[in-house]
Order: structure tokens, then C-alpha cells, then sequence
């Protein structure tokens, strides 16, 4: 059965839920006790693609500490083949993450040891998906997602946070993935992919011009918009590791994507 490997970020989300976000200089209260929930684009993307069915391989780094430990254990425990560098002296990744009562969120990421991921996957096969994100360095993304092209897998990248990749690696992408903001961010640096899938959030995505509707999620069933890009990421890389077509995926994704909304966390049961 062809694999999902996510190359990615694992963080400890720590989560302050607020009235509204506060704004440039303003003080706000947290309305509820803060929590610590597993996070990080990469740790997300490959729960979500566990979720959906796929044989997931999570390659990371975690620092060698209490978070990193529990966290290699949670990925254990959901059925992912955690591959992951343990790095002295760096902490695992941190995100301070803000949650209106809107769903709406603001996130401040300190990378720790996810600027030390490696590209460990030589192991990919033809037919495997790569899936990556930008919360661990370009550079890494790139030699892997050219290790990938190599043995025949297909690459897929998220293209978050934004970040401007070489030439070759947003040809091999298949597709890159961006929001309506990164889509902006792309287009304003001329480069342009060999494939790509714009999200609109609730409105739904587009992928070379097939689109997909969103999947209505009512205001007050809204709890957390945190990880919903992150959902539809890693549906649609499971989708595509089982040989779905392009419309069959993006409704699988788009689904994953409205229902991470209905949940408080980047994840299922996120708690650390
Ligand atoms: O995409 C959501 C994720 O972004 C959060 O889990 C946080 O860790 C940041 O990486």
C-alpha cells in the first residue's frame, strides 16, 4: 500500500482562548485555563492523513525533552511511524496560539528543533506521497522533494508559511498548496508552480481550475479555525496515495477541512 511521509513541523501548541484577538498594543483575557496541545503543520498534515486511511510516516525533529518524548509517543499511538531526529540542547518547536470566539486564530511559532529536520527519506517508493509544509527549512524541503521525484513518488507541498522555493521544487509539486494569502504571496514573486490548488476557506479550492464547493459548516458550530488547512492537507494526500482522482480528493479534503473547524485543537484529541 503506497505511504503518506510528511516531512514537517511537530510544535506544542499553547492555547489562549479569547473574546477577540487583541489587536496591535492591546491586552486582552484569556476566558478560559491556557492549554498545551500537540500542533505543528507537519504533525497535523499527518494525523489528518492517518485519519483518512494512509500508512503515514512522520519525519521530523523534536528536541530531547518532555514534549518531544510525548509527542513521538502520541504519533505512535495514532498509528503514524514516527522517524524523527532527537536534538540536544533545542527545545521541541512552540506555538503560542490565539483563539477567538469567532474561531479565528493568531499564531506566533518558535521553530526550536524543527529547524534541524532532515531530509530522511530515501525510502520513498513510486506511488508514495511526500508531503511537506515551510515550518522546517527550505532547503531540507527541497532535497527531499527532489529524493522524492527521483524514485517516482509524488510531491506535494504546502506552501506554509509562505516562502519562496527553487524553480525545480514547485515543478515537482503536485500539487502546491497555498491559501488565498499565500496564493497573493506567489503571484507577487512571478514564480509559478506545475500544479496548483488554491483553499478559500469555507468557499472551498481550486486546483488547475477544478473547483471544489466548500462544505457549509454553521457560525456557531465554528469552535477553532487552527489546523483546518492543515486537515484538508493531509486528507488530500491520503486521497491521492490511494489513487483517487483530483475531484474525488478535494471533496475528501474539503470535508476533513470543515470538520477540523467543529473541533477545539489542530487536532483530535490534541491534549499533550
Ligand atoms: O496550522 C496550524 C499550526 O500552525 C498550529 O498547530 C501551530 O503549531 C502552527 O504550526
Amino acid at each position: 500500500m503506497a505511504r503518506v511521509v510528511v516531512l514537517g513541523s511537530l510544535n506544542v501548541d499553547i492555547v489562549a482562548h479569547v473574546e477577540t484577538l487583541p489587536r496591535p498594543g492591546e491586552t486582552v483575557a484569556a476566558v478560559r485555563p491556557i492549554v498545551r496541545l500537540a500542533g505543528g503543520k507537519g504533525g497535523n498534515q499527518a494525523v489528518a492523513a492517518a485519519d483518512a486511511g494512509a500508512n503515514v510516516v512522520m519525519v521530523g525533529a523534536v528536541g530531547d525533552d518532555e514534549a518531544g518524548r510525548a509527542y513521538t509517543v502520541r504519533l505512535a499511538g495514532r498509528g503514524i511511524f514516527p522517524r524523527l531526529a532527537v536534538v540536544h540542547g533545542v527545545p521541541t518547536g512552540t506555538a503560542f496560539v490565539t483563539v477567538a470566539a469567532s474561531g479565528a486564530n493568531a499564531i506566533v511559532v518558535a521553530p526550536g528543533a524543527n529547524a534541524q529536520a532532515r531530509a530522511e527519506v530515501a525510502d520513498l517508493l513510486e506511488g508514495d506521497v511526500l508531503l511537506c509544509q515551510l515550518e522546517v527549512p527550505v532547503e531540507v524541503v527541497a532535497a527531499a522533494a527532489r529524493l522524492a521525484a527521483r524514485a517516482g513518488a509524488r510531491v506535494v507541498i504546502n506552501a506554509a508559511p509562505y516562502a519562496a522555493l527553487p524553480a525545480d521544487v514547485l515543478a515537482l509539486a503536485d500539487p502546491l498548496v497555498v491559501n488565498e494569502v499565500e496564493a497573493g504571496q506567489l503571484a507577487d514573486s512571478g514564480a509559478v508552480p506545475g500544479s496548483l490548488l488554491v483553499t478559500f476557506g469555507a468557499a472551498g479550492a481550486s486546483w488547475d481550475g477544478e473547483r471544489v464547493d466548500g462544505v457549509p459548516v454553521p457560525a456557531q458550530q465554528v469552535l477553532d479555525t487552527t489546523g483546518a488547512g492543515d486537515a484538508f492537507c493531509g486528507a488530500l494526500a491520503a486521497a491521492l496515495a490511494r489513487g483517487d482522482d483530483r475531484a474525488t480528493a478535494l471533496r475528501w479534503a474539503a470535508t476533513a477541512g470543515a470538520d477540523a473547524v467543529r473541533r477545539v485543537g489542530a487536532q483530535p484529541d490534541p491534549q499533550l
